[in-house]
């Protein structure tokens, strides 16, 4: 199997792409660690995966406890051949009534913890290790009122050139997952019922050309190539996942009579 022999951590591990991403790395025969800053829902993650995964608790904001999570997984393991930092959050940011708490705290996470968390790891990160990043199609995509969730997964993008460059002559791969909309539970925070997320599911799929949203495992197929051997000249690379959203815009049902 792809993974076999090899040690996997997932921040964010315990929900939506991050939640996926272990089903599969553990399909393929992997080693998996999960982590997130909630012990109620890893508790709940690990008991579907099975009790072969380990879940730690760990806020990626907090280097403290970072730096104890991944001691626990070198003690355990010795070491880390993948990591997938997924850990994220979204909100809306209109200029009008945006805090500075909230705009930074949004930073503070994308972009802040996903450094902090490649850090805490890069003594267990060895020759030959993946570590894969996420950012997003809303970089690039000037969709009003995101200003601070742009600004981070762009920040994101950019921050994950610099580290490739960094890690490289370690024989350590960084590259970026963009994803466009998928469905998971971090829509529960810009819709708040059922009714409201379809609606919303029901405008975005206006500008997606294949017509619906990515589920969640089709995103975690990319990470499960960028994880394995068999992206071994894959460096600094971005993947995007968005049924052509970003890159052939004119496919979408927004454009069609
Ligand atoms: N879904 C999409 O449409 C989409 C599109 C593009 C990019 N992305 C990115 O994909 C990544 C995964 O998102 P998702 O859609 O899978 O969302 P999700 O289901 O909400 O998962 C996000 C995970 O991040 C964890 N997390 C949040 N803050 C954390 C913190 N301070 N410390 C540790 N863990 C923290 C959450 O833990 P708890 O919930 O347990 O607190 C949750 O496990 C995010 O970076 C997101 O920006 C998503």
């Amino acid at each position: 199997m792809e993974l076999n022999n090899k040690v996997a951590v997932i921040t964010g591990g315990d929900s939506g792409i991050g939640f996926a991403s272990a089903r599969l790395f553990l399909e393929a025969g992997a080693e998996v660690v999960i982590m997130s800053n909630n012990p109620e829902t890893l508790g709940v993650a690990r008991s579907q995966l099975g009790p072969e995964v380990v879940a730690i608790e760990a806020d990626v904001t907090n280097t403290q406890a970072l730096g104890a999570a991944f001691a626990e997984v070198g003690r355990r393991f010795g070491r880390i051949d993948v990591l997938f930092a997924s850990a994220g959050v979204v909100s809306p940011t209109p200029l009008e009534n945006t805090s500075s708490e909230l705009f930074e705290r949004i930073l503070r996470i994308n972009v802040a913890g996903s450094f902090y968390t490649v850090q805490a790891a890069l003594p267990y990160l060895r020759s030959g290790s993946s570590v894969i990043l996420i950012g997003s199609v809303v970089a690039t995509m000037g969709i009003a009122g995101f200003g601070a969730y742009a600004a981070s997964k762009a920040g994101l993008s950019g921050m994950a050139r610099a580290l490739a460059s960094e890690l490289t002559p370690q024989g350590i791969r960084v590259n970026t997952l963009v994803p466009g909309p998928t469905r998971t539970p971090i829509w529960s925070t810009l819709a708040h019922t059922e009714k409201d997320l379809q609606e919303l599911e029901k405008s975005l799929i206006r500008s997606i050309p294949i017509g619906r949203l990515n589920d969640a495992e089709e995103v975690a197929q990319a990470a499960l190539f960028l994880a394995s051997d068999r992206s071994s000249s894959i460096q600094a690379a971005e993947i995007v996942i968005d049924g052509g959203a970003s890159r052939a815009p004119q496919g979408a049902p927004a454009y069609r009579v």
